[in-house]
Parts: C-alpha cells; sequence; structure tokens
C-alpha cells in the first residue's frame, strides 16, 4: 500500500491518496469523522481548532460505502481558506495581503530558517503552510481506512497520554481500560494526573509557554511474523520508528522497555519462552513490546512516542528577521498550548498504516475477503 498526503495549512484543502487497498473493504465515513473530531479536541488546543470542523470526503475508489481495488482519495476542506483564499490561491493572490502575511520572523524549533534557506523563499509561510501539523488531519482520516482493513481482521489500536509536561500518569492499564482515554480531556487516564495536567497547560498558557509530553500506543490481535528479520528496511520496529518520527514535534520512539533497557541486565529484561500443550509456546512477560527481530511475535505491541513543546511562543523566543537580519522575537500566530491528546489519535493513526503496509505485503489479496482467508490461516 501507498500512502500520499498533500495539502497546505490554509490552502484549499488537505488530500491523501491510498494505493493498494482490496476491494470489498467497508469505509465508514462517521466514524472517520469521530477519528477527526477527537485529533481537534483535547485541553490545550488553539484557536485554529475553533474555525475548522474537519469532514472527510471520499472523492475516489469508494462505491457505496466499499473499495473498489482502485486509488482511494481523501479529502478534508480547510474552511480557514476562506480568510486567505486572496493569499493562499493557486492563481493570482493579491501581492500586498501576501506581504501583511509574509513571515520572515523565523520561529526556533520550526522549518522556517532552514527551509527558507533551502527551498530559496523568502517568505517562510511557503515552508511552513507545509511544514504545519494541520498535515496530520488527512493522516488520522487515512488512518481511519487503515483501522477499517485492521479490524477486518480482528486488530485493534488503543492508547493514552502518559504525560504531559513532567506530570505522569503512571498507571498500568489493560487493553479495554485504554477505551475511556477518548472520554477524559487530557487522554490521561489517572483523574489526580489529569487534574495536575490541566493546572500545569493553564498556567504555561498564562506565561505564554507550551508543553510537550508523551504517550503509550498498543495494538491488540496482531499476529506473529509481521515485518521481515531478513532486510533491515522491511524490520517493524524500524518501519514504526519512521511513521512515528514523521509525526511534527516527535522526537522520541520506545518500543517495550524502550530506553530503560540500558540500565537493566539481560536476566531482568528478555522475556523467557515456555511451552504448554494447550497454549502452544508463550511468554510471561512482555518488556520487548511484541516485537523480536524486526518481526511482531504475537504479543502485545507497546509503543511510546515523546511530543516536544509547542515551538510557537506567546511570549516569544529570540530570533532574527530574515529579512533585515535584525535580532527581534519570533513570530507568533494563535497557537496550541499543548496538542498532546492529538498527538495520540494521530500516533495511532500512523501505527495504522505501517501495520496495514506490512500486512498486505506478506498477504496480497485483491478482496478483503482473501486478505481475511490468509490472516485466519496463520498460526
Ligand atoms: C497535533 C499537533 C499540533 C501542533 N500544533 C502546533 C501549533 O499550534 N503551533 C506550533 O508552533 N507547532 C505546533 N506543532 C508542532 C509543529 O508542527 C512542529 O514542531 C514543527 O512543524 C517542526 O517540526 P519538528 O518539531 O518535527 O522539527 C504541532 C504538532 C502536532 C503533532
Amino acid at each position: 500500500m501507498k500512502l500520499t498526503t498533500a495539502g497546505e495549512s490554509h490552502g484549499k484543502a488537505l488530500v491523501a491518496i491510498i494505493e493498494g487497498l482490496p476491494a470489498h473493504l467497508k469505509v465508514d465515513t462517521e466514524k472517520i469523522n469521530g477519528e477527526l473530531a477527537l485529533r481537534q479536541s483535547g485541553f490545550g488546543r488553539g484557536a485554529r481548532q475553533k474555525i475548522e470542523r474537519d469532514q472527510v470526503e471520499i472523492l475516489t475508489g469508494v462505491r457505496n460505502n466499499e473499495t473498489l481495488g482502485s486509488p482511494m482519495t481523501l479529502c478534508i476542506y480547510n474552511k480557514d481558506f476562506e480568510n486567505w483564499s486572496n493569499c493562499m490561491s493557486s492563481g493570482d493572490c493579491d501581492e500586498s495581503v501576501m506581504t501583511a502575511k509574509s513571515l520572515t520572523k523565523v520561529r526556533p524549533g520550526h522549518a522556517d530558517l532552514t527551509g527558507i534557506i533551502k527551498f530559496q523563499q523568502t517568505d517562510a509561510r511557503n515552508i511552513l503552510e507545509r511544514a504545519s501539523a494541520r498535515e496530520t488531519a488527512i493522516r488520522v482520516a487515512a488512518g481511519g481506512v487503515y483501522k477499517g482493513y485492521l479490524s477486518a481482521l480482528g486488530i485493534e489500536i488503543g492508547g493514552y497520554v502518559s504525560e504531559i509536561c513532567g506530570v505522569k500518569d503512571g498507571g498500568r492499564y489493560t487493553f479495554n481500560e485504554l477505551l475511556r482515554a477518548k472520554t477524559t480531556q487530557t487522554g490521561m487516564l489517572d483523574t489526580q494526573a489529569e487534574r495536575l495536567a490541566m493546572d500545569k497547560i493553564a498556567e504555561l498558557k498564562k506565561q505564554g509557554d507550551t508543553a510537550g509530553g508523551a504517550v503509550e500506543i498498543r495494538v491488540k490481535g496482531l499476529k506473529s511474523g509481521f515485518g521481515n528479520v531478513m532486510t533491515y528496511a522491511e524490520k517493524l520496529d524500524a518501519r514504526l520508528a519512521q511513521g512515528l518520527m514523521s509525526i511534527q514535534a516527535v522526537k522520541g520512539v520506545e518500543i517495550g522497555a524502550g530506553f530503560a533497557v540500558a540500565s537493566t541486565s539481560g536476566k531482568d529484561i528478555h522475556d523467557e519462552i515456555f511451552y504448554d500443550e494447550k497454549k502452544g509456546f508463550y511468554r510471561e512477560s512482555n518488556r520487548a513490546g511484541g516485537i523480536e527481530g524486526g518481526m511482531s511475535n504475537g504479543e502485545e505491541l507497546v509503543l511510546r512516542v515523546a511530543m516536544k513543546p509547542i515551538p510557537t511562543l506567546m511570549q516569544g523566543l529570540r530570533t532574527v528577521d530574515y529579512a533585515t537580519k535584525e535580532q527581534t522575537k519570533a513570530a507568533s500566530e494563535r497557537s496550541d498550548v499543548c496538542a498532546i491528546f492529538a498527538l495520540e489519535i494521530i500516533a495511532e493513526a500512523v501505527v495504522a498504516q505501517v501495520l496495514a503496509d506490512v500486512i498486505s505485503e506478506r498477504l496480497g489479496g485483491d478482496t478483503m475477503e482473501e486478505v481475511q482467508e490468509r490472516y485466519k490461516k496463520l498460526p
């Protein structure tokens, strides 16, 4: 399968094309819209979320709510384009509006400065419009399609927010308990941690500062043998890390025990293997996070993803104006204080994309029935 996304933050629309889907996959646009609404929610989001009410429109590849096996095109129109059409249109723009909206006080932590130099621009808007995490809306929509594919095979993805700016939710939750995370204000499950995190976000907002955090993503029902030990590029852990690191502001990915492996010894970290007539091979622990040798081993996948604090600060970080070369404060358009709830939803979508990819590579299948049949036969 191949996913291509396109679209600028204040452009007309965001678009995704998915190639390689089998025919007869049910597509539930209401469910996808539910995921899009979740991506827009969470305590600490900025004013843009009040303008947009993301709804997916499917343009190609689906008939009567079922895929045809042809390339599928998904589209989300940007409501804010109405306010930006005279400077973001693909046709003639108004030069004076373009100048008024241009950004030269390049923002630390953003693609602005490096992008201006690399693409030989004078206005960082020509970079930031694509670098923006608005792009993740269409990845979440595509993730909804991939989740449908996985769900037809009995594979489910869940997660929760495990940390916001130093406030940790250190609970050990069952997969079913994770479902409640979508109904809280922060994505945390522990109510005391959530209260502290909300106080922290409110305090940061007052100071014109921002928060980062971490999420845990888990996958239930993935059989063993997905990903490939034989080639480095096909290893499942490598592919998940690539996908998750491609999300804007993500700076760390852990699988299983993650960085904790560095401070432990071998006897305390590896998951010993047992055999039982009824159960077959099994492990009593899952510190590997469901992946050994770049292949799923049949246990739950456990991933953690760390996000840096939002780089646009209302208090303004020190920078240089690219046009005048004078020291100044970075530009600060309306911005999120904390987007960690959204990260959890986006990370689930990206994990769904990677898993659908590795499954379709191994099993092929022109129709969803063929994929299901082949998956069922696996040990
Ligand atoms: C869901 C989400 C929302 C974000 N919202 C903002 C925002 O409002 N303002 C901002 O400056 N950065 C925001 N970011 C982060 C930037 O998009 C990101 O830091 C920037 O594009 C630079 O990329 P890098 O951090 O991966 O190097 C957000 C990221 C995510 C995942």
